[in-house]
């Protein structure tokens, strides 16, 4: 899987975005265990508290159809600068993918930067501190 695959998908989720409200539109995608790429966009809602960042719909949609394990994540949001997953995604992404995996953080196909879950969440609570 190159980086690029992953973020093209990301930017044609991006274009699905729901967002009457912040009309800020972001697209993820992950690459699963058997190389399966699920995308994802952001999910707004009235209430505001309901809404769904795009990361979270990529995983979700993933985890419903039977895969447990994220090996890379690739996230696109305002196309002018680098859009890091929100804190409550970073903890979501802990739960199915070990600290080493690629965060690509992506204005565009061209102009990307990687980071590892580590470096976004430090010192994560996992399910391995409950002993699972
Ligand atoms: N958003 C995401 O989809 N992912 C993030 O990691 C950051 C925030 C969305 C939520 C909301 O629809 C909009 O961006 C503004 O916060």
């Amino acid at each position: 899987m190159e980086y690029k695959d992953l973020i093209s998908k990301a930017l044609e989720a991006r274009e699905k975005a729901y967002v009457p409200y912040s009309n800020f539109k972001v697209g993820a995608a992950i690459l699963v265990e058997d190389g399966t790429i699920y995308s994802g966009c952001n999910i707004e809602n009235a209430s505001f508290g309901a809404t769904n960042c795009a990361e979270r719909t990529a995983i979700f949609k993933a985890v419903s159809e039977g895969y447990e394990s994220i090996k890379a994540i690739a996230i696109v949001g305002d196309t002018s600068t680098y859009t890091y997953p929100c804190g409550i995604c970073r903890q979501v992404i802990s739960e199915f993918a070990d600290g080493t995996i690629p965060v690509i953080l992506a204005k565009n196909n061209e102009d990307f930067i990687v980071k590892t879950l580590d470096d976004v969440l430090p010192g994560a609570f996992t399910k391995k501190d409950l002993n699972k």
